[in-house]
Formats: structure tokens, C-alpha cells, sequence
């Protein structure tokens, strides 16, 4: 692998794994609002709740950095309202950062995919499995849109050399719920470091391209067992 395109790179995992490509030697192109810090990252300015920045982004991204080898969608918000306190346009806008987004990019994007035999990487949640957790209908309703369009894609791309790779993803000690709704992680040694996560995500697609991973769960050790 040598040039990687993440989506969300500015913060958490998605800069965990930034900082272990350029370890790696292997270029990073960060899509986000805010520019990833890491020294040689380059940085594409992206709002992805508004449809002509994601244009726009798709456009450079066949302009300028056309040669990658595969994307990885880390860019997501939380969405935790009361069931009964959530509002029109919060659900509106986590569904088009979490959902359409990365989704509409990649059907942007996928003839390049192909061409380029790359493989495509989509964050989820465990949430995603079952009914997600209480004060999170938005957040896990957007969630089972990503994990149904990824798995649309990856039929799409079942005759090509590309690979869809859905990641369940438990919880991480990064910012992300700190950022919207001011909560701290008090006991971060229980909760996954994202350079941990981001090492099994390298692994992921760096396996030898007959092998595929369609689906994984990378969850914190339960607490207690039964
Ligand atoms: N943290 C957890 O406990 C946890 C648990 C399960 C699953 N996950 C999943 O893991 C992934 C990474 O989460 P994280 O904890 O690393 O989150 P994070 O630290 O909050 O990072 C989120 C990234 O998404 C980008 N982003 C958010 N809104 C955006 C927008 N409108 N346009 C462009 N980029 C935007 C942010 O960049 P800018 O703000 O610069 O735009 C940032 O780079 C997400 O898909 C999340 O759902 C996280």
C-alpha cells in the first residue's frame, strides 16, 4: 500500500491511523473540516454534511490523488439526544455526515476503486449489531444505513479485485463524545486505545488480496462474563 485517503483524520482513530501509514511510509489524504496536524499529511478541507464539498472532494480526488489504494471512512458524529428530546435536524445531519456521506463518496469514487483494485474500509459501531444504546436512535439508526449501503457496495464490488471490510468498533478513548456533549471517559484504561484499533485495521488490509474480511467486531473486554 502506498497512498490511503481517510476520511476523518483530523482526530481519533482516523489520525491514529494516519500517524501508523506515514510510519509506514504510506502516503495519508485526510477528508475533513479540520486539518490533521501530523506532519506530511495532506489535508482536502471537507464539510460532509454539504454535498458540493464532497464534490469538490471527489474531484480532486480524481485530479490529483487518483492513485490510492484504499479509503477508510472514520468521520462521524455521536448523535446522543433523549428519545423524546431529539430534533428534525439533528437526525438530518447525522444521517448525511455518518451515512451519506461516505457513501455517496464512495459511489463517486468507484469506478477509480476499481480501476485501482483498492479496497474500501468502513467504521461502524457494536452498536450496529443490536438495538444499539438507550439515548442513540439517531446515532445507531445511521450506523445500520452505513453497515446496509457497505454491504451494497461490496456486492457491487464482488467481481472486482476490491474488498469491502465493515469494522464493528466498540469504544475507543478518543474525544468523540466528549467534543458534542462535554463526557469524559473516566476510566480510559477500559476503553480501547485507537492505535490499538488503527494496528488491526493496517493488518486488515494489508492481508494478501485472495483473503477477505467482510465483517469484524473490535470490542473493549467485557467486564464480566455470563
Ligand atoms: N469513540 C468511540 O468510542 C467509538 C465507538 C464505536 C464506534 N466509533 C466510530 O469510530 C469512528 C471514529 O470515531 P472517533 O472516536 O475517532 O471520533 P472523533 O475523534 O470524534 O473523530 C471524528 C472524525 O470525524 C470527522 N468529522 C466529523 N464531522 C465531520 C464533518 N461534518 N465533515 C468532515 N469530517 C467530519 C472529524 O473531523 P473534523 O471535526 O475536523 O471535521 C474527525 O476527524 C467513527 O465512525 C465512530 O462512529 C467510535
Amino acid at each position: 500500500m502506498k497512498k490511503i485517503i481517510i476520511l476523518g483524520a483530523s482526530d481519533g482513530l482516523g489520525k491514529a491511523i494516519a500517524s501508523l501509514c506515514l510510519k509506514e511510509k504510506i502516503e495519508v489524504i485526510n477528508v475533513s473540516r479540520t486539518a490533521c496536524d501530523i506532519p506530511g499529511v495532506v489535508n482536502l478541507a471537507c464539510d460532509l454534511s454539504i454535498e458540493e464539498d464532497i464534490n469538490n472532494t471527489s474531484n480532486l480526488i480524481k485530479e490529483k490523488y487518483n492513485d490510492f489504494d484504499a479509503i477508510i471512512n472514520c468521520a462521524a458524529i455521536v448523535a446522543m439526544e433523549k428519545i423524546n428530546e431529539i430534533t428534525y435536524s439533528k437526525f438530518e445531519r447525522a444521517f448525511k455526515i455518518n451515512t451519506i456521506a461516505p457513501l455517496y463518496l464512495l459511489s463517486l469514487l468507484f469506478d477509480n476503486i476499481v480501476k485501482n483494485e483498492a479496497d474500501i474500509l468502513n467504521i461502524g459501531t457494536t452498536a450496529d449489531l443490536k438495538a444499539g444504546f438507550n439515548d442513540q436512535l439517531a446515532y445507531t439508526s445511521t450506523k445500520y444505513g452505513l453497515r446496509g449501503g457497505s454491504y451494497n457496495i461490496g456486492l457491487e464490488l464482488a467481481k472486482t479485485k476490491s474488498r469491502m471490510i465493515y469494522v464493528h468498533c466498540g469504544g475507543m478513548n478518543t474525544r468523540m463524545h466528549e467534543k458534542d456533549y462535554g463526557l469524559k471517559i473516566d476510566n480510559p484504561e477500559e476503553w480501547m486505545d485507537p492505535i490499538d484499533v488503527a494496528d488491526i485495521i493496517l493488518y486488515l488490509l494489508k492481508l494478501p488480496k485472495q483473503i477477505e474480511i467482510t465483517e469484524i467486531t473490535i470490542s473493549r473486554k467485557k467486564r464480566r462474563l455470563g
